[in-house]
Formats: structure tokens, C-alpha cells, sequence
């Protein structure tokens, strides 16, 4: 099958390459001309384990290929996956400008091939419900003939996209007619074949599928956030609560773990545009307004423990950061807890000594050079006055505590992803913070 992936980010390249690997013939088409410069020298341009594989593979194969040229991409492919960016735009809903912008190019481009074959156009990009109907106008506006525009939502996780992408637990197809649902469930045969589960619906309810998936997960997540904040005050653990609830299979054991707040590209903004359309319609989901605002104030509870401790005054103090990616294994640093942190701490006249394995590069767009990029995890403490772990990498899970203690000027650990064994801290004498737990000050 020939197929045209229009926007080639952490979604869409790793749906295209997994697709190539299934035997499909892929074009991916972006408008980033850096990105595409290092598509073409087979390059991959974000840190995804296990891509890079694949990508040589299909590229060596002559299956995967990268360009700018829209038009030949649409009219030689018989499905269009959407995989653009849908930011949070000022008001809180999700912007569907890219979504809206390429859906207008393509409509001209078919407009312009009249005798062109069937199109599917299938969105895997996060969309408020009723998108899929925006596009089909846009396209009938046009005059467009045989097409349909269907929704495919993805649920691929950072850092293990490529095996998400691979055996997915369920492929959620939108369509309207029995055409187009069998010529999807076509490209993702091969994933049937291994066991995934294809769920059938319409258009609408596939778009709130998406929503709901990453809502609740975020949910989730801010329960134990705001139950790990109750658990310190009365003398409790938060990870043996959550051993003692995730053994319900009412309930389950993932996404329970607390931390310093939920980042990424996706939560927040879908928490965020599903607030925003529910008030739309008319029927607002009032919980997620607090699961939102439960979230900011996390991302500061770090910083009100170090405060705290330090007496609230942190000036000219340094402070060692591990992990700065929003979760480990990639390199995305959007709406990473970690910013939000570093710039409180830069603000009340800290500094900042970092280090993360991959995502320092993309930090420093956000960051700039107002903080110091340490060459290892221990070069980062460093002369600090505390280490802050805001990322559980593995390698930050069992590190030379000892030397992490002389490096410090003092044995000091606020630990925001509860990776440290706080029976060993405690032998060595660190006075360790940890995420709903009493802290252990000595
Ligand atoms: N990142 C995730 O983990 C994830 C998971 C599931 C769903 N999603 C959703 O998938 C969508 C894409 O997310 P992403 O993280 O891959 O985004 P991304 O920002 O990494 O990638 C988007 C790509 O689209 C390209 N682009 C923008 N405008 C274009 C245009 N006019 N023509 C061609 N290319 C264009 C950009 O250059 C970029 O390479 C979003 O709606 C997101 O919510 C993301």
C-alpha cells in the first residue's frame, strides 16, 4: 500500500517506519527543512529507542521516504495519515491551524487531480471531536471527490513508541463508511496478526476516545500526586499505598506512581482542549479542571520542600539537577516538570548545575546557557548544595551514593521520582526528601 505521513515528529516518523517495516510503501512529508536535511542523510532527528533500526532498514529497502513536495505524496497515496502538531493555542483548546492549513493544501491538490483514485485521509493527530467533519467541509468546499476523512488516533508513548507502534493494545479506527474501515483495517492486518485488537466506531467517537485515554491517565497520575502530599502529612507511604490499591485489578498497578507532576507533549494540552470543548458543548468536565490545576502546583512541591529546608533562602546556593526530559527515554522536553523548576529556583537566585542523558540538547532551547550542562551525573553535583532527581532514569537509580556524597557540600537529596533506596541514603547519612514519604533528616 502506498501511504503518505504528513508530518514526520515523534508521531509521524515512527508511524511511518513501522508501517515500511510492515512492507508498505511510505512517504513522509514535512515542512522543517533541518529535519528534513537529516531525514535524508539518514539521520534520526529525535531519540526514540529502537527507531533507528527500523529507519535503515526501510531507508536501505528503498520503502521510507522523505520530502517536502505535498503534492506528489497526496496524489500517489491512496491513505494520508495526518500526524501534525496540535499545541495548546492561548485559550486552552487544542490549535488546529497545521491540521486545517495541510487539509486546505490537500483539497486544492485533489481539486487540481480530478480523475485522482480514492483518498483516505486519516488524522492521527489529537483533535477535538468533530475535527474529522471540520475536514470532510473543508474538502467538499473544494469540490473534492472520493474521499473519506477518518480518525486513527495514536497512543504510542515516548520512549517506547516503536513497541507501542508495533503491538499496540488496541488500534481505534473512526469511519464512516464500511470502505474505509476495511482499507484501514488493512494497513494494520499485519498488527492483527500478532494479537492487537482493532476497535470500530465512529468518527466522533474515536476523537473522544483519544481524549478521555490521556485524560484519565493524567487523572490517575494527580490522584497519587495529591494523595502522595496527604501521605506525608500523616506519616504514611505513598508506595506502599499505592501496593496496597494497584493489587485491586479493579484498579491495576500502572500510572500510579507519584511524582513532581505530569509534562509532556500530550497531557497537559488534552487535559487542557477536553476542558475547553466539554464548556464548548455545553457540559463541562469540572474534574479535569482541578486534575489541571492539582498538576501546575505539583510541578512546585520540590521547590516549597527545598525552601523549607533552606530556610527560605536559596541565593548564590547551587543545586545539581538529574533529568530534565519530562519522563526518561526521550529527549522531549515539553512542558517538562524540570523547566518549571529550574526557572523557580534561577528566580530566587540559585544556580543550577544539570544533566540528563539525551534531552540536554532540546533543554537548551528552553533553558538557554542560564544553567550549566554537566558532562556526566556526577560532574553535575559537583560543589552542589543538594541534588534534585527530576527524571527517573535508569542510571539515576542506583548510582555511587558515596561519591555523590563527598561530591556535594552536603549530603542533601529531594528526590521528586522516589528512585533512591532510602534505606542505603539514610546509612550514609543523606538527608533525603522524597515524593509522600516522611523525609529523613539527619
Ligand atoms: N508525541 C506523542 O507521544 C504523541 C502520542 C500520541 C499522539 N500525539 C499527537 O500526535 C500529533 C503529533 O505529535 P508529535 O509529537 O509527533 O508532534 P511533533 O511536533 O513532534 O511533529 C509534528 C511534525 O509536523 C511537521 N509539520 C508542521 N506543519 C507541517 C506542514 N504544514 N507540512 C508538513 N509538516 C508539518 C513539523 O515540522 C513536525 O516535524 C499531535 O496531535 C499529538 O498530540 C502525540
Amino acid at each position: 500500500m502506498k501511504i503518505a505521513v504528513i508530518g514526520t515528529g515523534y508521531v509521524g516518523l515512527v508511524s511511518g517506519t513501522c508501517f515500511a517495516e510492515m512492507g508498505n510503501d511510505v512517504v513522509c512529508v514535512d515542512n522543517n527543512q533541518e529535519k528534513l536535511t537529516k531525514l535524508r542523510n539518514a539521520e534520526v532527528p529525535i531519540y526514540e529507542p529502537g527507531l533507528d533500526l527500523l529507519f535503515y532498514r526501510n531507508i536501505a529497502k528503498n520503502r521510507l521516504h522523505f520530502t517536502d513536495d505535498l503534492k506528489n505524496a497526496v496524489v500517489d497515496s491512496e491513505i494520508i495519515l495526518l500526524c501534525l502538531p496540535t499545541p495548546q493555542g492561548e485559550d486552552g483548546s487544542a490549535d488546529l491551524k497545521y491540521v486545517f492549513g495541510i487539509a486546505e493544501d490537500i483539497a486544492k491538490i485533489l481539486n487540481d487531480n480530478p480523475g485522482h483514485e480514492f483518498k483516505i485521509i486519516a488524522n492521527k493527530s489529537t483533535v477535538p471531536v468533530g475535527t474529522c467533519a471540520a475536514i470532510t467541509e473543508i474538502l467538499n468546499k473544494n469540490n473534492v471527490k472520493d474521499f473519506e476523512v477518518v480518525s486513527n488516533p495514536e497512543f504510542l508513548r515516548e520512549g517506547y513508541a516503536v513497541d507501542d507502534f508495533m503491538k499496540p493494545d488496541r488500534i481505534v479506527i473512526g469511519a464512516s463508511s464500511e470502505f474505509a474501515m476495511t482499507k484501514m483495517k488493512s494497513i494494520y492486518y499485519p498488527f492483527v496478526l500478532k494479537g492487537s485488537l482493532v476497535i470500530e466506531m465512529n468518527p466522533e467517537s474515536s476523537e473522544v476516545t483519544k481524549y478521555a485515554a490521556n485524560s484519565y491517565l493524567a487523572m490517575r497520575i494527580t490522584f497519587m500526586n495529591e494523595l502522595a502530599n496527604f501521605c506525608e502529612v500523616v506519616g504514611a507511604n505513598v508506595d506502599l499505598v499505592r501496593k496496597g490499591m494497584g493489587s485491586d485489578t479493579r484498579i491495576g498497578k500502572r500510572f500510579l506512581y507519584a511524582g513532581i507532576g505530569y509534562g509532556g507533549s500530550c497531557f497537559p494540552k488534552d487535559v487542557n482542549a477536553l476542558i475547553k470543548t466539554s464548556k464548548e458543548y455545553g457540559s463541562e468536565m469540572r474534574l479535569l479542571t482541578m486534575v489541571d490545576q492539582v498538576n501546575k502546583d505539583q510541578k512546585l512541591v520540590l521547590v516549597k520542600k527545598l525552601l523549607k529546608h533552606f530556610n527560605n533562602n536559596i541565593e548564590g546556593l547551587k543545586f545539581a539537577v538529574w533529568g530534565l526530559a519530562f519522563k526518561p527515554n526521550t529527549d522531549d522536553m515539553r512542558e517538562a516538570p524540570s523547566v518549571v523548576i529550574i526557572e523557580e529556583l534561577l528566580k530566587l537566585g540559585a544556580k543550577v548545575s544539570a544533566y540528563d542523558p539525551e534531552a540536554m540538547k532540546n533543554a537548551k532551547f528552553y533553558l538557554q546557557d542560564r544553567v550549566e550542562y554537566a558532562q556526566d551525573q556526577y560532574k553535575a553535583v559537583e560543589g552542589a548544595n543538594a541534588l534534585l532527581v527530576l527524571t527517573e532514569w535508569n542510571e539515576f537509580n542506583n548510582p555511587d551514593l558515596e561519591q555523590v556524597k563527598e561530591l556535594l557540600v552536603k549530603p542533601i537529596i529531594f528526590d521528586g521520582r522516589n528512585v533512591f533506596n532510602r534505606r542505603k541514603t539514610k546509612e550514609l547519612g543523606f538527608t533525603h526528601y522524597s515524593i509522600g514519604k516522611t523525609p529523613i533528616i539527619q
